[in-house]
């Protein structure tokens, strides 16, 4: 089975539970609903929630969101705007951040930047990214693959050559990337863009395979 059948099998698996689902992690009270990336699936956001920089009274736009958008408004984020793509995922984060009384978070559906009102400036832009590659022409069976596959790494060049317009001068946009993730293709994007690269915290977690 190639890595890409893996994911794929392991995205289906997931739905295979009953939903919603409750979860209490961090101290937030949590419901995850129907094919919203599955947080008891996919461990990583676990570690970038354990391991995110300093962020107190810091301006946060976080893509791609999940727990770790409402844990940092809840402890100490000067404020949070977080997207996703996926309307369910936007359904289901504003229900957790309503059930958890977090108001300095806003939660809207965008495309990456598409969304984000311009000129708006954040000192750090946070995501946990779908770092898994596949050829340019691999189709998305469904929203919960897009949460796991970037298919060409589009969605990455896109993210950097767009992000640096919405950062504060001294503002870093900040990667979540696998260990099996490209590191080559990330390197020549960096370069591409002009911009510089460092590995801020680097870790292992435990999978649930
Ligand atoms: C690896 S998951 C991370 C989810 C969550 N933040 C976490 O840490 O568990 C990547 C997230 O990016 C979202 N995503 C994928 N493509 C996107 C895009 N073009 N614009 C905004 N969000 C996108 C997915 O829907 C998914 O929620």
């Amino acid at each position: 089975m190639s890595e890409l059948d893996r994911i794929r099998a392991k995205l289906r698996t997931s739905q295979q539970r009953t939903f919603p689902r409750q979860l209490r992690e961090f101290g937030l009270d949590l419901i995850v609903r129907e094919v919203v990336f599955p947080p008891e699936d996919f461990q990583s956001w676990r570690w970038f929630t354990e391991n995110f920089p300093p962020f107190a009274r810091k301006r946060i736009l976080e893509i791609g969101f999940g727990l770790p958008c409402l844990l940092l408004a809840k402890t100490g984020a000067l404020s949070l705007l977080a997207c996703d793509i996926n309307p369910r995922a936007v359904a289901n984060t504003l229900e957790n951040a309503a059930r958890n009384g977090i108001e300095n978070v806003e939660i809207i559906q965008s495309d990456i930047f598409n969304n984000i009102p311009p000129g708006s400036k954040f000192d750090i832009i946070f995501w946990n990214y779908p770092w898994n590659f596949a050829p340019a022409n691999f189709e998305f069976i469904d929203d919960l693959e897009r949460g796991a596959i970037d298919p060409g790494y589009r969605q990455l060049e896109r993210f950097l050559a767009e992000g640096r317009a919405f950062l504060t001068e001294r503002g870093k946009i900040l990667l979540g990337f696998g260990t099996n993730a490209r590191d080559d293709l990330l390197e020549r994007i960096v370069a591409a863009n002009d911009l510089k690269s460092v590995i801020v915290r680097w870790g292992t977690y435990r999978t649930s395979t």
